[in-house]
C-alpha cells in the first residue's frame, strides 16, 4: 500500500444542451441528475443549471456544469452569451416531431459559429433522439446508416436515441460525451 493519500483530480465542465422546444432536455437533465421524471411540460424560461458530479476513477472527479438552454432562446440573439466557453454540447431531437429533427443543422451551425475549443476546433457535439419510448413506424431518424450519415455531414460524433421517461441510454450518451472532452484535454 502507497503510505500517502493519492492526489485527486478534478474538472469542471461546461456542457450544453440545447434543441428545439418540448424535445426533452430539461428532462434528460432531471433524469440523469436525479433519477426523476414528469410528464408535465414547463418549458425552460432562458436557461437553467444542474450540476452532475462524477466519480470518474478513485484518483478523478468530473463536475459536469449542464446548461439547459430554452428552445425558444433559438431566437433570442442570447446564444452567444450562453455558449460561452462550453467544452461541448448534446443536441436533441424529438423523434415523434419532424420538424425537430430539420432545426438539428440549425442548432449545430449556431453552436459551431459562437463557440470553439481554445485550440480552435470545434466542441464535441453528440446528438440525442429522444423520446424512444414513442418510437413506431412514424419515427424520425433511427434508422442507423442514416442516422450515421446525418451525424458525418453534420459533425456530430455518434447519436444515440434516449428515453428520459425510461431511462434509456442518457447515461451512456453522457459517458461517451466526457471520453471525448478527456481526449481533448
Ligand atoms: P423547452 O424547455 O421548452 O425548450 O423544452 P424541453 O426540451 O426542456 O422539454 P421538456 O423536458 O420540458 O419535455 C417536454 C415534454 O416532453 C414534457 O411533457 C415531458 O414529459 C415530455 N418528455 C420528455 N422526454 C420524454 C421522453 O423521453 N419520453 C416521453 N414519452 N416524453 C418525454
Ligand atoms: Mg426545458
Amino acid at each position: 500500500e502507497h503510505p500517502y493519500p493519492t492526489e485527486i483530480r478534478e474538472y469542471l465542465y461546461k456542457i450544453l444542451v440545447i434543441g428545439d422546444l418540448g424535445t426533452g432536455k430539461t428532462s434528460i437533465i432531471k433524469r440523469y441528475v436525479h433519477n426523476i421524471f414528469s410528464t408535465n411540460y414547463k418549458s425552460t424560461i432562458g436557461v437553467d443549471f444542474a450540476l452532475k458530479v462524477i466519480q470518474w476513477s478513485p484518483d478523478t472527479v468530473i463536475r459536469m456544469q449542464l446548461w439547459d438552454i430554452a428552445g425558444q432562446e433559438k431566437f433570442s440573439g442570447l446564444t452567444r452569451v450562453y455558449y460561452k466557453e462550453a467544452v461541448a454540447a448534446l443536441v436533441v431531437y424529438d423523434i415523434t416531431r419532424p420538424n425537430t429533427f430539420e432545426a438539428v443543422p440549425k442548432w449545430k451551425a449556431d453552436l459551431d459559429t459562437k463557440v470553439c475549443l481554445p485550440d480552435g476546433q470545434p466542441i464535441p457535439v453528440v446528438l440525442l433522439a429522444n423520446k424512444i419510448d414513442l418510437q413506431d413506424e412514424a419515427s424520425v431518424g433511427l434508422n442507423g446508416e442514416e442516422m450515421e450519415r446525418f451525424c458525418e455531414d453534420n459533425g456530430f460524433l455518434k447519436w444515440f436515441g434516449t428515453s428520459a421517461k425510461d431511462n434509456s441510454n442518457i447515461d451512456d450518451a453522457a459517458r461517451f460525451l466526457l471520453e471525448e472532452i478527456m481526449h481533448r484535454e
